[in-house]
């Protein structure tokens, strides 16, 4: 699948549960084509989001959003085909939840959609080397998972270039998320070190005016 890169992916964690639906409309409307879904268990992250419940209805307002599920839950292997017949397009699976990584991916890539595998700050991008070649985009967080309006961990400028250099030497062609504390400030030099897909909660969803806050960013893209 092509993609226009770099690519803004707004969080819907940060988003008013209330008025979900308004609010993903006004990303649309503004140009949000990517959806980014964050999946917390209580477990493999110290809170609680939502389920596939939540994305199958997420899925059901547009069908020109990319919908990317972020699983942030331990054994993500027995979800994956709830959020596939959820309508997920991308399942990103943590590194550190997943003993058969390997076996994972392969089984998110057997039911049709990509994969993606993400990473905690203080895990070696030399753990998912050997991955690498299988999947379709590797999230970077630049947060500790589970919760949103978290500062950008400014060491993750490193992270990008050291995957940059990865992905070219392995002569891979995944994607690069970069997710977690994105705002106006760091926007532009979060895509210059490297990142394709920017994903962004309350920077979106917290601003007074949601339209106006995705021109900003894109136009630092
Ligand atoms: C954190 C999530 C992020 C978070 C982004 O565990 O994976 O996607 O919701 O929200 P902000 O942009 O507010 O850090
Ligand atoms: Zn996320």
């Amino acid at each position: 699948m092509n993609f226009d890169l770099p690519i803004l992916a707004p969080s819907i964690l940060a988003a008013n549960f209330l008025t979900l639906k308004d609010d993903i409309q006004k990303t649309l409307d503004a140009g949000v084509r990517w959806i980014h879904c964050d999946i917390m268990d209580g477990h493999f992250v110290p809170n609680i989001s939502y389920g596939a419940g939540i994305v199958k209805q997420v899925s059901t307002i547009t069908d020109e959003a990319f919908i990317d599920v972020h699983l942030m839950i331990e054994n993500p292997d027995f979800f994956v085909e709830d959020f596939v017949n959820a309508g997920a397009d991308l399942i990103a699976v943590h590194y550190e939840a997943c003993p058969h990584l390997h076996r994972s991916i392969q089984k998110i890539k057997s039911m049709g959609i990509m994969a993606g595998v993400a990473v905690n700050p203080a895990s070696s991008l030399y753990n998912i080397e050997a991955i690498l070649g299988e999947v379709d985009m590797v999230v970077l967080m630049s947060v500790n998972p589970g919760f949103g309006g978290q500062s950008f961990i400014e060491n993750t400028y490193e992270r990008i270039t050291e995957l940059v250099d990865l992905r070219e030497s392995g002569n891979h062609s995944f994607l690069i998320q970069v997710d977690g504390g994105v705002n106006l400030k760091n926007i532009t030099a979060v895509k210059d070190a490297g990142a394709d897909v920017l994903v962004a909660g309350s920077s979106v969803f917290k601003a007074e005016n949601i339209a106006a806050r995705i021109a900003e960013l894109t136009n630092l893209l």
